[in-house]
Formats: C-alpha cells, structure tokens, sequence
C-alpha cells in the first residue's frame, strides 16, 4: 500500500466562512421570494401577500446587501485567500497560471490550490458583480415600490403633490401622488426591475454552474474544498500552486 502524506491548511478565515453561509441563505430566501412576486398571479397572491411578500424580500435584501458589503471591505482587510488579489482575474501572472491550469485540467491532472483556483477566480468574479448588481438593483426597488431605505424618502418627495408630506404617501395608493411625478418615477425605475428580473436568471445560472464546478474540483482536485467552508481548512496531498 502506497503511503500518502497529507497535509492541513488554513484557508477560509472566520468572516469569509460567515459571509458565504449568510448569503447563501439570503440569496436561496430571496430567490425564493422573488419567483412568488413573479408568479403571484399564477399562485393567487392577493394584493395584501403580494405586499407581504415584497416587504419579506426586502427585508431580508437588507441582511443579504448589509452582509455583501462587509465582505467588500473584507475583501481589503482579510487573510490573503479572501482578498481581492486572490479574487479578481488579473494581476500579474494571472493569463499564463489560467493556460497552464486548464492544461493540467484536460490532462486530468489539475494543479492544487489553496484558495481560488484560476478558472474559480472567474466564476466567483462574476458571482460577486452579479450580487452587487443584484443588491443596488434591489434597494433602488425597495425605494420605488414601497418607499423603503435608504431611497424610499427621497423617492416618495419626488412623487408628492405640491403640500403633501411624504411619510403620509402608501405602498400602492394614489393618495396625494402627483400624477406626473409618478409616471416619471415608474418610467425611472423601468430600467432597474429590467434588470433585478435579468440578473435574477443569470444568478440562479451562475449558482448552478458555482456548485457543479465545487463538485468537479472536489472530486478531480480533492482537498476537501466544500467541508473548507464550514472548517477553513483544506487537506491536500500535493503541494498547492498558491502555497505560502
Ligand atoms: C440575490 C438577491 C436577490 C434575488 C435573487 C432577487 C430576486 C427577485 C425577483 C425574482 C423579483 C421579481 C422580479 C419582478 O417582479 O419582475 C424581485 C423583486 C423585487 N426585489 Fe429582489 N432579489 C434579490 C435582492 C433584492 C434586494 C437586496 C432587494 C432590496 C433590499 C430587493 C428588492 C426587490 C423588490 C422591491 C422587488 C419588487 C419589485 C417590483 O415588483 O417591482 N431584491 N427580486
């Protein structure tokens, strides 16, 4: 019997871990919520579930968008898997260990990484730019739908008629909204559910190919890089392209 020598890394810090398990709750919640807003007629949503529903999502949206940001600075501050060099698909080297790696990867035999490997660095890239479009799509909504933080006020003076305050202004009634104002706020907020409704489609797609691809590196790869995210730390047999 060949003996294998096996070594432990520490890899996913405390926040990271955090952050991914958070938003992946947030993101399976609001996904979920999303597609009852999107078929509320099909399922028979009444216009007072329907609101539920919405106050729900974005609620919820503020947990995902609170929690998305702090991974944004983490990103500056944490340990050297979880920033941004580590992330984005540049810097120097980057074009030539992305060829190497998927030559290793036709010949089954892909190099060991610690934190990203380069094709991951993509994928998680566009993973990122998808929730950040996701989250500033969504608060722009949360102030246009249903006059919620942080624009909700500001959207809500916008549609007023002249002497009316705001905070008196409700989700779906026409009391004391100028009938101008409004066709110029929905026409202003047209092209940010376009986009939630997009980026929505695109999300669930990247997800699916983010846990295909943790599967493939898993099984091809091994290192234990799915139960890294719940320990922080991988098990490799050979030694990582990114060791310290
Ligand atoms: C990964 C995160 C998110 C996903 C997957 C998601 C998904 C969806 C989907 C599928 C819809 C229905 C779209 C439509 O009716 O055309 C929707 C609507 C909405 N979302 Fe999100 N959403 C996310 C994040 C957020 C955030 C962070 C907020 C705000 C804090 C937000 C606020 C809203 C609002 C207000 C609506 C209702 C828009 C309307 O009916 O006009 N969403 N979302």
């Amino acid at each position: 019997m060949t003996q294998v020598d096996l070594q432990s890394y520490p890899v996913w810090d405390r926040p990271t871990r955090w952050f991914h398990w958070i938003n992946f709750v947030c993101v399976v919640a609001l996904a979920a919520i999303g597609t009852a807003i999107l078929f509320d007629k099909e399922l028979g949503v009444t216009d007072a579930g329907k609101t539920l529903l919405k106050t729900t999502h974005v609620l919820i949206g503020y947990v995902f968008a609170i929690n998305l940001g702090w991974r944004i600075v983490w990103a500056f501050i944490g340990n050297r898997h979880a920033n941004w060099s580590a992330i984005l698909p540049f810097g120097k080297g980057y074009g030539t260990e992305l060829k190497s790696y998927l030559r290793a990867l036709i010949r089954g035999d892909a190099n060991a990484y610690l934190g990203h490997n380069p094709v991951a660095r993509l994928m998680v890239s566009a993973l990122l730019a998808l929730l950040v479009v996701q989250a500033a799509t969504g608060l722009v909504l949360a102030g246009t739908d249903i006059y919620y933080p942080p624009f909700g006020y500001w959207i809500a003076g916008w549609i007023a008629a002249p002497g009316v305050d705001p905070s008196t202004i409700a989700p779906y009634s026409k009391t004391g909204v100028d009938p101008t104002a409004w066709e110029a706020m929905r026409s202003f907020r047209s092209p940010f559910v376009t986009v939630h409704y997009w980026t929505f489609y695109a999300l669930l797609l990247m997800i699916a190919l983010h846990i295909v691809g943790a599967i493939v590196t898993e099984l091809r790869e091994g290192g234990g890089i799915i139960s890294a995210m719940f320990t922080g730390r991988k098990i490799l047999s050979r030694k990582p392209q990114d060791a310290p």
